[in-house]
């Protein structure tokens, strides 16, 4: 799968979004390894704090299903005029599994731009920070 139609499965999740409130739909694909894609999208809420993002019901659904490791890359598809990087709340859940995935942010006339996630989240806190 190539990087294009990785953003191209997150952008068509903005039908699924659910934006009554900030009217800004989100989609995510999340590319493993083996070929699998988990894709996702924002879910808001009347609580306005109890919504999610794109890029953690995508890594929801992986984690669900039993796809742990191995994740390659992760598209993320917004409708502004800037790219849309991933909040500090999924870089932290994504820094968990991956901290090397490769993060692809979409802006709304589909041009993107690819980071690391750790350049994202510099000295971020993970598994092995526990470690004793
Ligand atoms: N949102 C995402 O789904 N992912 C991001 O990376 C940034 C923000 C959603 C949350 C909310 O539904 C809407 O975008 C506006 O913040």
């Amino acid at each position: 799968m190539t990087d294009l139609e990785l953003v191209k499965k997150a952008f068509d999740m903005h039908r699924f979004s659910y934006v009554p409130y900030s009217h800004f739909p989100v989609g995510a694909a999340l590319l493993c390894e083996d070929g699998r894609v988990f894709t996702g999208c924002n879910v808001e809420n009347a609580a306005y704090g109890s919504t999610i993002c794109a890029e953690r019901t995508a890594l929801l659904k992986a984690v669900s299903e039993g796809c742990r490791e191995g994740w390659t890359a992760i598209a993320i598809a917004g409708t502004g005029e800037d790219y849309c990087w991933p909040c500090g709340a999924c870089r932290q859940m994504l820094y968990e599994f991956a901290p090397h995935l490769r993060v692809l942010a979409a802006r709304g006339d589909g041009q993107f731009q690819q980071v690391e996630l750790s350049q994202l989240l510099p000295m971020g806190f993970g598994p092995k920070s526990l470690e004793k």
